[in-house]
């Protein structure tokens, strides 16, 4: 066993988490935490798990289950591509692969939504195959134990990344390798303030003996971040709901929202009123408006959305026919950005009180 070899795997025996996904290493399990954890922390998505395969407790009652149900579990946590995904795969696998998981990394690579990470983690911790899972863990381990300035994001970086991950990777014990590593970037070589003094690499570590460890990974930050402006449209109407369903191929797909107008500026509310879509909405109605929120932030991964909701009764039945009228009993079935519902049930709650 390499000395790299023998650190790691006494640092895991010691460190090691009892997460549900790790209890048997069922495919399905850990196809769905790798793709939770992509973009959600241990703590946070270990509730999503369990909430998850209790609802959908095989790929086969996954695949039956309606589009809206499987968002709607996945409500809150975001990047929701990945739910529409795992719904699309858990079919191709009833389709394609009899409803079995497949068992090689090209099939399970062919799966919608898993890229080379998720193939090598499933593949490697399910069926013990020899390929190396490189996520944000790894990339910020590697760099800085073997002190490696090449940005993560550039496709110099990826390939000299998963070369060296693939040299380490310990052939034997493939899954518990690739756990292991990523348990020890999330556990001990954290992004911020990492306690050093504890580790067990503190000898070898390229960066911390050149006092670098603030200075890696290095990535290009080629993100440019778009700033949107989202004008939401609280319709009151007969004590119901006005929801529609956002088609576009475009952040939030599928799930439900508020009527929207979306403008290229943050709009007053004279600006707003006399804007070419609201218009269009409101030609024949009398509405009053009522009130209108501060702007509300929220910072997606590459977007800025600059948010406000507009209170507005309407006094006609007459409804756009992209609107869904809904009682507020029925709001728990809709899958709804967090944003809109925490605003919905902050609404509904005072009505109550
Ligand atoms: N982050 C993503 N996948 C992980 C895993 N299998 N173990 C620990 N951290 C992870």
């Amino acid at each position: 066993m390499s000395e790299f070899h023998k650190i790691l795997s006494n640092w895991y025996k010691q460190n090691k988490r009892d997460l549900p996904w790790r209890l048997n290493k069922v495919p399905y399990y850990v196809w769905i935490s790798e793709i939770i954890l992509q973009q959600t922390r241990v703590d946070q998505g270990t509730d999503y798990f369990l909430r998850f395969i209790e609802r959908f407790p095989t790929i086969d009652s996954l695949a039956n289950s309606s589009e809206n149900e499987v968002l709607k579990m996945w409500q809150g946590l975001g990047y929701y591509s990945r739910a529409r995904n795992i719904h699309f795969a858990a079919q191709q696998i009833m389709n394609n692969f009899n409803g079995k998981f497949p068992v090689t990394y090209p099939e399970i690579r062919s799966l919608k939504g898993v890229g080379d990470y998720t193939a090598a983690a499933v593949a490697s911790i399910s069926f013990g195959l020899p390929y190396a899972a490189v996520d944000g863990n790894v990339y910020r381990v590697l760099s800085r134990i073997y002190g490696i300035a090449t940005p993560t994001d550039s496709s110099k970086g990826k390939k000299e990344f998963s070369e060296l991950a693939m040299q380490l990777l310990d052939k034997q014990n493939p899954g518990s390798y690739n756990e292991a590593v990523m348990e020890f970037g999330a556990l001990q070589c954290t992004p911020r303030k990492p306690d050093c003094s504890v580790c067990p690499f503190e000898q070898q570590c390229v960066a911390f003996n050149r006092s670098e460890i603030t200075k890696l990974p290095v990535k290009t930050n080629k993100i440019k971040i778009r700033h949107r402006f989202f004008n939401y449209l609280y319709l009151k109407h007969e004590k119901t709901i006005i929801l529609e369903q956002r088609l576009e191929n475009d952040i939030w797909q599928n799930l439900y929202q508020l009527p929207l107008i979306e403008s290229l500026k943050a709009l007053t509310l004279e600006e707003l009123i006399v804007h070419e879509k609201f218009h269009s909405l409101f030609k024949t109605e009398s509405i009053t408006i009522e009130s209108a929120s501060n702007e509300i932030l929220h910072l997606l991964s590459h977007q800025k959305l600059h948010v406000r909701f507009i209170e507005i009764s309407l006094s006609k039945s007459e409804i756009n026919k992209n609107w869904i009228k809904i009682a507020p009993e029925l709001l728990h079935e809709y899958p709804i950005p967090k944003l809109i519902d925490n605003f919905l049930m902050e609404k509904n709650r005072n009505k109550m009180e």
